[in-house]
């Protein structure tokens, strides 16, 4: 029996993506669920409504009708004007990133919805949803941290890459998973001098054999914090899967750097890595905190919605026909769900069922205890 999917536009400031491209779409409707499109959803990543009626969309202009679906899937976490739409028989499936969203992760609680989020959800190679994201983000991250580093944007000055006789910018990259590991070539490829900084010794050896970073550093605030001092650039990309993200560089550390240098915190998601991080929007990115520049986006893949729409859309398509078979059968949410939503389900029927999330709210006397993950 099919069921219906709403694919509503995206709301958050400059967001672009969509969640589903028309390929995506065409997998489920072939699979006999109804899929809702509002119309114009596709068109900042370059799908047009046409495309989505060709496979097999239905397209309507009523935001509400869509969030009447039985599942709706979309990119970022529902903003404040969405939350009215959340029922305690529908089933949303997107980016979340709980820890930093307290609000959110109330109006969740309190409408009884089931919530699966993109960025918890684990295969045996990782994070499958989160991970393309990460790639884009960290690629990104190299680009925007070295423009930002121009003295047009406020920045101290420096190339990354130096020239003959004067040495290359110095980077430091906290995390070395998908997202710093993106980084780090995006900086290398412009041939600044690139440390890494991880808990994990392992990928530190790796990366370090692979070439992807010039110098390694365990992840040791105090001895961070002499890499700190001297960084041009600072990407910050540490994770703990659903957990408020780990903060390793200090407001101190920041305020020892040299005026004009960049932070690029794309760990702000989970509520950032760095002490003086806050989240900042794709329309007025930066802020400036003890000298030094601050690029603190929660939407970075937003700005490049063509690739990352493609990229996200490929990931989720496949883990959403098991979301929507699961609800069609009456499993979601049960401990017969398919294995292929492993980690995603974070809130079911007003409960924290996801243990890093949970953790992140043991001030919430509803959460506390009530993991089943
Ligand atoms: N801002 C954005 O637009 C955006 C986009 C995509 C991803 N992200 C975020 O980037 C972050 C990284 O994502 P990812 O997919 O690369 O994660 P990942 O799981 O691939 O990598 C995380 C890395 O952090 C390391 N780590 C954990 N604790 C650490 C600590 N205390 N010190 C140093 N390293 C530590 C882990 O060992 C791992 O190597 C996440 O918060 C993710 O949500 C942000």
């Amino acid at each position: 029996m099919g069921i219906t999917i709403g694919l509503p536009a995206e709301t958050k400031q400059g967001e672009r993506r969509v969640a589903l491209s028309p390929s995506a779409v065409h997998s489920q409707t072939e699979r006999g669920h109804r899929v809702l499109v509002q119309a114009g959803a596709g068109d900042g990543a370059g799908f047009s409504d046409t495309d989505y009626k060709a496979a097999g969309a239905d397209l309507l202009p009523d935001v509400g009708e869509i969030w009447g679906a039985d599942v709706v899937v979309k990119v970022k976490e529902p903003q404040p004007e969405e939350y009215r739409y959340f029922r305690s028989d529908l089933v949303l499936f997107a980016f979340l990133h709980l820890a930093a969203e307290p609000e959110l992760t109330d109006a969740l609680l309190d409408s009884g919805i089931n919530a699966y989020a993109f960025e918890t959800l684990g295969d045996r190679h990782g994070l499958p949803l989160l991970a393309p994201m990460s790639e884009i983000a960290g690629r990104a991250a190299a680009i925007v941290g070295a423009a930002q580093l121009s003295a047009v944007t406020g920045g101290s000055g420096t190339l990354m890459g130096g020239a003959a006789g004067v040495p290359p910018a110095k980077a430091l990259v906290i995390g070395l998973g998908v997202a710093g590991t993106m980084a780090a070539r995006g900086m290398r490829g412009l041939d600044a001098h690139v440390t890494g900084v991880d808990v994990d010794l392992g990928r530190l050896y790796d990366h370090k054999l692979a070439g992807i970073v010039d110098a390694t550093q365990v992840s040791e605030t105090k001895l961070v914090g002499e890499h700190v001092v001297d960084a041009d650039l600072v990407v910050g990309a540490a994770l703990v899967p659903g957990a408020k993200a780990p903060t390793v560089i200090t407001e101190e550390q920041v305020a020892s750097m040299r005026p004009g240098s960049v932070v690029v915190d794309l760990a702000i998601d989970q509520g950032g890595c760095i002490a003086t991080a806050r989240p900042t929007s794709l329309g007025d990115p930066t802020y400036t905190e003890h000298g030094v520049l601050h690029y603190c986006v929660t939407n970075v893949p937003g700005q490049f919605p063509r690739t990352a729409s493609a990229a996200l859309s490929a990931a989720v398509a496949p883990r959403l026909l098991r979301l929507a078979d699961d609800v069609a059968a009456g499993r979601a949410g049960t401990v017969e769900e398919s294995p292929a939503l492993t980690g995603a389900r974070n809130v079911n029927d007003g409960v924290i069922v996801h243990e890093g999330v949970a953790e992140a709210f043991t001030d919430r006397p509803h959460a506390v205890g009530r993991t089943e993950e």
